[in-house]
């Protein structure tokens, strides 16, 4: 059987929370539906952050929190959001039974705190975000598409921070 394709991950660094949710929120605005975004992070790395620049991309206007009891949260903006977090789940077939594929078949958006506890099973389509911290408001936030969908979307990412840094650049 042929491998797998491999998709070259991209490494971005935010020095500040506001930073971090600017990124999301232009990955936010480039989805076209069915997108998953499976984020790996210790406590407060900042998961719900990038998942409130995602929400705002998502053109959502409600304030994102941690779904802490609630393990989903919807949100309604241009698509859904579904908010998940993965913190108190034992095991995979927990998971499962949250409905997790439903969520990820719905033509919606979905983002996925702690999804590196249900990697195994979640792992064949979406982006995985790493977010690690270097200290104080540093962090480097590492997306790395696993299919081409996914793909397209990093690649717009790109295209809009170029253009956005261009446009900075023009108006010095
Ligand atoms: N560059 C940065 N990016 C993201 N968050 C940052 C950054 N610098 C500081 N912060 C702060 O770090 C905290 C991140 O908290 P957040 O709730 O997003 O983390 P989390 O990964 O969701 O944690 P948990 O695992 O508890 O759900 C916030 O208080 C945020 O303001
Ligand atoms: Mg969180």
């Amino acid at each position: 059987m042929p491998n797998p394709p491999v998709f070259q991950g991209v490494v971005f660094s935010s020095e500040s929370a506001a930073e971090t949710q600017q990124l999301a929120r232009f990955l936010g605005e480039g989805c076209t539906g069915g997108e998953t975004f499976l984020l790996v992070g210790t406590l407060g790395a900042g998961k719900t952050c990038f998942t409130q620049g995602l929400a705002w991309g998502l053109g959502v206007d409600e304030y994102t929190h941690s779904p802490t009891f609630v393990l989903v949260t919807e949100y309604h903006g241009r698509l859904t959001l579904y908010h998940i977090d993965l913190y108190r789940i034992e095991s995979v077939p927990e998971a499962i039974e949250l409905g997790l594929e439903e969520y990820l078949a719905s033509g919606g958006v979905t983002a996925i705190e702690w999804a590196d506890k249900a990697l195994d099973s979640l792992g064949g389509a979406g982006m995985v975000v790493e977010i690690l911290s270097q200290g104080d408001d540093r962090r480097t936030i590492t997306l790395r598409p696993v299919d081409t969908h996914h793909e397209t979307l990093l690649a717009r990412l790109q295209a809009r921070r170029e253009s956005r840094a261009s446009q900075l650049e023009g108006s010095r």
